[in-house]
């Protein structure tokens, strides 16, 4: 079989950011597919079909991904990021698992990208520097309830947070809900980072503190990162750092 599957991440939206591996899995496809969005990052060339579709049919995209690369085609599956991050890697392997035997012979490789809360992290300083957990915001994929449920233990574990999806036009009370948790488990003076846009040229940082946060720090451009109760800021003339200490108390 010649042909094959790539899943392939865009990284946060810079070009200086998309890792060479990417750039030359790009360069040797015949077809492209994914979200718009992400497909319209991808430079068009005699010889390479762009298919770009709508968010919320990623298993569909998956399946005419591996159609194609069993017919002979080789196949980039594109997602921003990281495509193991919220996003394109697991869809493809869920379409894999329960499709035809034929496709488990098709060559699948996941290209890794930087994902957003690292790209935020690295521009506030070091806020991820100790233990930390990610969590998508969106209830979509999964009940409101396990979304809480995760939210108060991390905050009790006293992990650094980082927040995907943290509110869209069609859900914004979510991201209220989330906010009276991060209340009730953890002190005002905690920190919390809205970086928006990140690597991209609209790039918006705000570092506040709980009792500072309001809802509308957040939308679906921005990832939320929430300090430990050791993260804390170096106030400079030249701008706050923000990081979290290597190492936790006794
Ligand atoms: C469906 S998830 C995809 C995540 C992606 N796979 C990654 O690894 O970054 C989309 C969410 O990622 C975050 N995101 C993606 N790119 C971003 C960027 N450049 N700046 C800030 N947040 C970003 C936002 O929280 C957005 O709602």
């Amino acid at each position: 079989m010649s042909g094959w599957v790539k899943i392939a991440g865009l990284g946060p939206g810079n070009e200086a950011l998309v890792t060479s591996e990417v750039t030359a899995a790009l360069a040797e496809a015949t077809d492209v597919v994914g979200y718009i969005p992400y497909v319209a990052r991808v430079a068009k060339r005699p010889g390479l079909t762009l298919h770009a579709s709508d968010n919320r049919v990623e298993i569909d995209r998956s399946q005419h991904a591996l159609r194609m690369a069993a017919e002979g085609k080789r196949v980039v599956v594109v997602s921003s990021g990281d495509p193991g991050v919220f996003a394109m890697a697991a869809a493809v392997f869920e379409a894999l698992e329960t499709g035809p035997d034929t496709w488990r012979e098709i060559p699948v490789e996941v290209l890794p990208g930087i994902t957003a809360m690292l790209a935020a992290a690295a521009r506030a300083g070091a806020p991820l520097g100790h233990d930390f957990c990610a969590i998508n915001l969106s209830d979509n994929l999964k009940p409101w309830a396990v979304i809480e449920k995760r939210l108060r233990l991390a905050a009790q574990a006293d992990f650094a947070m980082a927040f995907y999806n943290p509110r869209s036009k069609s859900r914004p009370e979510g991201f209220v809900k989330t906010l009276e948790i991060l209340r009730q488990e953890c002190e005002p003076e905690r920190l919390i980072l809205f970086a928006r846009a990140v690597s991209r040229p609209d790039e918006a940082i705000c570092i506040a503190t709980l009792a500072e946060a309001t809802p509308d720090m957040a939308d679906m451009q921005t990832v939320v990162i929430v300090g430990s109760s050791l993260t804390r800021v170096i106030e400079r003339p030249i701008g706050p750092i923000v990081y979290t200490p290597r190492s936790t108390p006794e």
